[in-house]
């Protein structure tokens, strides 16, 4: 009759990225000027693209997506650390845990499959060219953003639910800077199988299988590409993808790096900076990436500063 005199927690303490003290202030300072040029970064992307009409090929609109899953991915656990730090105030409420833990596993496998949705473009725009525009068309393109965020909102709820179902009786200190699965498994006191299970089971859904699109796309576009016989149009042809390629090596790297390697060299530390490196350096780095090896995004960008300014000169 052990359920009897067990208390249920209400809230959880996040204990953050380090328990050193003297480090808050710079903590503080970092992730702040992180998170305003994230905000900074995804929202002039986002403007520019829906601003400017030549920019609405599907590439560019699934760039817009990823921007705008970006910005809600990181919105879900900076401000919250951050207001931790500055008013030195470690509790999260049991339903705003619930609430982060779901957001930040729906915007997580967004990010996930929005990827392979973008490498599935690219490989049909370079492989299959003459068609691009009527296998990609309007109605295509809406509907797969539309499932990406349909399915990883399902496949979350999922996860929470079964989350829920846990009592939490002996701790509630969460080694961690925002409310993420593993920290919560180890603090529960009901047995955790099942929710391993089904983590284990669909990870592999959404993470792997988008993983396998990528790689399967890479493969098709990078044969074809070795048949172009000049360097420059080959040149040419793989720079539409490089940015691409690039954001998905520093996303499912450190995914990789965090998930998919042996349990004896788990380290708290190392899953905290690889956290930081996928929930705020990756989506702050992502407008970068595309914005500065991008001609079509940089003269878009400079023609949107040419006109604030004159206006700005005007007024
Ligand atoms: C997402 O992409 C679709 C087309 O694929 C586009 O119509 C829509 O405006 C985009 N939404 C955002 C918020 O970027």
């Amino acid at each position: 009759m052990d359920h009897i005199n067990k208390t249920e927690v209400i809230e959880f303490v996040l204990l953050g990225l380090t328990e050193r003290a003297e480090l808050r202030g710079l903590l503080i300072a970092v992730f702040l000027v992180m998170y305003l040029i994230n905000m900074l970064g995804n929202g002039t992307m986002m403007s520019v693209i829906s601003g400017n009409s030549q920019l609405h090929t599907p590439m560019y609109l699934f760039l817009c997506n990823l921007s705008f899953v970006d910005l809600c991915f990181t919105s879900v656990t900076v401000p919250k650390m951050l207001s931790n730090l500055i008013f030195d105030h470690k509790t999260i409420s049991y339903s705003a845990c619930i609430a982060q833990l779901y957001f930040f596993v729906s915007f997580a496998g967004a990010e996930c499959v929005l990827l392979s949705v973008m490498a599935y473009d690219r490989y049909v725009a370079i492989c299959n060219p003459l068609h691009y525009f009527t296998i990609m068309n309007k109605k295509v393109c809406l509907s797969m953003s539309a499932a990406c965020l349909i399915i990883c909102f399902l496949n979350s709820l999922l996860h929470t639910l079964l989350v829920c179902r846990l009592s939490f009786c002996n701790s509630n200190l969460v080694e961690h800077f925002f409310c993420d699965f593993t920290p919560l498994l180890k603090l529960s006191c009901t047995d955790t199988s099942i929710n391993e299970l089904v983590l284990f089971t669909e990870a592999s859904l959404i993470a792997v299988l988008p993983f396998l699109i990528i790689l399967f796309s890479y493969f098709r576009i990078i044969t074809s590409i070795l048949k172009i016989q000049s360097t420059g149009g080959r040149h040419k042809t793989f720079s539409t993808c490089s940015s691409h390629l690039t954001v998905v090596i520093l996303f499912y790297g450190t995914l990789i790096f965090m998930y998919f390697r042996p349990s004896s060299s788990y380290s708290l530390e190392k899953d905290k900076i690889a956290s930081v490196v996928y929930n705020v350096v990756s989506p702050m780095a992502n407008p970068f990436i595309y914005s500065l090896r991008n001609r079509d995004v940089k003269m878009a960008l400079k023609t949107a500063l040419q006109r604030k300014l004159s206006l700005g000169t005007r007024g």
